[in-house]
């Protein structure tokens, strides 16, 4: 049977941990060639180029600090080098970097909006020339497909997080003003907003019992994500099956947008 993103080219960024690792091999295991970006550490995204190219497929692990215009060129060059050109980007990099609102420095603000917003900027810009540069193919009705990596709290605020919470604010309108500048060239962009999923982001939150019994609390669906959960979303949002989703934010949260508080009455 064809698979989904048979003959497709897909880069995402971040894919040496957590979400970015289980979307890249959700990616390649529906057929696509998979660009691994990794900011400093090689080890995780060779590894799992090295067990994707065993299993038939293709990948190439590219080192580049997605805040950074001259890396972020370096790696789509070293993408069309290796592989011809990009059909698909996944902007998922990002970091916490947590404080109480006075204590927060001035440097974890601008780190924390440099890597999640102007990150996913410099990826997203990036891909649309690449498109346009390669034009229209046969292996996807678009142009190209983007996928933002957002959050739940794109829309939940978060105390002591409050970098982080701008930084996705300001991913949900970033993406749907790009998806309106670009629809008309076929080029779709989403984002995808996943609620708590088990990464190292988020290690505090899981692992111990108390701290996992106080997470499910605000989530109906009573479990915690998994990044396979994830990478379903974005093999679908990447694929022809989602042709007419055009600026739309997919929750994958288990309900944790569905205001959990007011279940028993408020
Ligand atoms: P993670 O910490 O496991 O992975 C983050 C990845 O981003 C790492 O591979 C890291 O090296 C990379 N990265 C950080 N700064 C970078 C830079 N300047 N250039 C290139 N790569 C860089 O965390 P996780 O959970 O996998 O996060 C991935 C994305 O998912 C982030 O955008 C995060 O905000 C988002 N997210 C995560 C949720 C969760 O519960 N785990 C929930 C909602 C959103
Ligand atoms: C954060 C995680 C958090 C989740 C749900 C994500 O955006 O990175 O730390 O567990 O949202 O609150």
């Amino acid at each position: 049977m064809e698979k989904l993103l048979a003959n497709q080219v897909a880069l995402i960024t971040g894919a040496s941990s957590g979400i970015g690792y289980g979307v890249a091999k959700a990616l390649a295991d529906a057929g696509a060639a998979v660009v691994l970006n990794y900011h400093s550490h090689s080890g995780p995204d060779e590894k799992l180029a090295d067990e994707i190219e065993q299993a038939g497929g293709s990948a190439v692990a590219i080192q580049a600090d997605v805040s950074d215009p001259a890396q972020v060129a370096n790696l789509f060059d070293a993408s069309r080098a290796r592989f011809g050109g990009v059909d698909i980007v996944v902007a998922n990099a990002g970091l916490q970097k947590d404080s109480p609102f006075a204590d927060m420095t001035l440097h974890d603000w601008q780190l924390v909006l440099s890597t999640n917003l102007t990150g996913q900027f410099l990826t997203c810009q990036a891909a649309v020339k690449e498109f346009r540069r390669r034009g229209p193919t046969s292996v996807s009705k678009a142009l190209g497909k983007i996928i933002c990596m957002s959050s739940v709290h794109e829309v939940i605020p978060w105390a002591g997080h409050v970098n982080y919470a701008a930084s996705k604010g300001g991913i949900q309108m970033f993406m749907k003003s790009l998806a309106q500048e670009v629809a008309p060239e076929r080029i779709r962009v989403n984002s995808i907003a996943p609620g708590a999923i088990r990464t190292p982001i988020n290690r505090d939150a899981w692992d111990s019992q108390a701290a996992l019994d106080k997470l499910l609390r605000l989530i109906p669906y009573g479990r915690i994500g998994a990044v396979e959960d994830i990478g379903k979303a974005a093999v679908w949002l990447a694929s022809d099956e989602s042709d007419y989703v055009v600026g739309t934010t997919l929750f994958v949260d288990g309900g944790m947008t569905l205001y959990p508080g007011f279940s028993d009455n408020g």
